[in-house]
């Protein structure tokens, strides 16, 4: 395993975007990207995501991170649209929150297999440059949108189905964490950019709020971990948690980007991004690429 070197690369805070509404938008998605860029990775792994990413992304995680949201509205990548989510059958509204493999995968995988489908493929030295640089694409994409705690619930279309408002607007619960929150809050407290958000994430990380959990948020990831499932529940089950603690406790008809719901998501949500990031440098360092 490489040592995790505090290397200035760029936030992995892939925000992903879900397909039934919309993601972790952009904004997430590139934060993450960002985070785990500008942060944590060896300068091994730095090299290798560089050279797999090319021009094409700027050598940028930050930019890959949304590839794969792209891509699933296009035919030849239809399959892969399961693999944004997983469709907890669990009860957040009796605060019975679960997540089960062998219940809520089906057939046509979900997104825990599909971490560890495409973190072995980018481990398969076998495989070509661009199959190895698609499993980047996607890994660093779902590593994030697995910590979206609606992407971990089948209730409602993990929101989807729930109407919502967001600053006088009208929308659903999905997109108000996937999008309506964040960009408020980026754009309230970051001057709308996402750069210096991620690089405010980094700061906690490194010497601010999260620097005592940090450790805590990558202790299931090792060698062995990183060809099965157990990394990818554990995350899983983390965000889907907040499915019984908070995303549901909302009072029907509020504005939820004006109330108490916005000032108590938005702690988690950055937590969330910055978890992602930070497990994503940690991911891709212990692949020794
Ligand atoms: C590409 O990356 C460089 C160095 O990180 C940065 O200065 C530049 O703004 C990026 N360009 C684009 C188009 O994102
Ligand atoms: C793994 O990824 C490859 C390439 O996208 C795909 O063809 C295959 O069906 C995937 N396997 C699983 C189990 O998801
Ligand atoms: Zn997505």
């Amino acid at each position: 395993m490489k040592s995790f070197t505090a290397l200035e690369f760029a936030l992995v805070f892939a925000v992903a975007a879900i397909d039934r509404a919309w993601a972790w938008g952009n904004v997430g998605h590139e934060t993450i990207g960002s985070v785990s860029i500008r942060s944590f990775i060896s300068s091994e792994t730095t090299s290798f995501v560089q050279t797999s990413l090319g021009s094409t992304y700027n050598e940028s995680l930050g930019v890959a991170a949304t590839w794969a949201d792209t891509v699933k509205y296009e035919t030849a990548y239809e399959y892969s649209k399961p693999y944004h989510f997983i469709d907890a059958e669990d009860s957040p509204l009796s605060d019975s929150c679960s997540v089960e493999l062998s219940r809520d995968c089906g057939d046509e995988g979900c997104i825990i297999s599909a971490i560890q489908n495409y973190t072995e493929r980018l481990m398969e030295t076998s495989l070509s440059a661009t199959q190895r640089q698609e499993a980047l694409k996607f890994v660093t994409h779902f590593l994030g949108d697995i910590s979206q705690p609606l992407h971990v619930e089948n209730y409602e279309v993990g929101g989807n189905d729930i109407d919502a408002t967001c600053d006088g607007k009208s929308t659903n619960l999905h997109a108000v964490w996937d999008t309506g929150m964040l960009v408020k809050s980026v754009d309230a407290n970051y001057d709308n950019d996402v750069q210096t958000y991620a690089a405010e994430l980094v700061t906690r990380i490194k010497t601010g709020e999260y620097k005592s959990l940090a450790s805590g948020w990558v202790t299931c990831i090792t060698d062995s971990a990183l060809d099965g499932t157990s990394c990818p529940l554990v995350w899983a089950k983390e965000a889907n948690a907040y499915d019984c603690s908070t995303v549901f406790d909302y009072t029907k008809g509020d504005d939820l980007c004006e109330t108490s719901y916005y000032t108590t998501a938005i702690p988690i949500i950055d937590l969330q991004l910055a978890k992602s990031g930070y497990r994503l440098a940690k991911w891709l360092d212990t692949m020794a690429l």
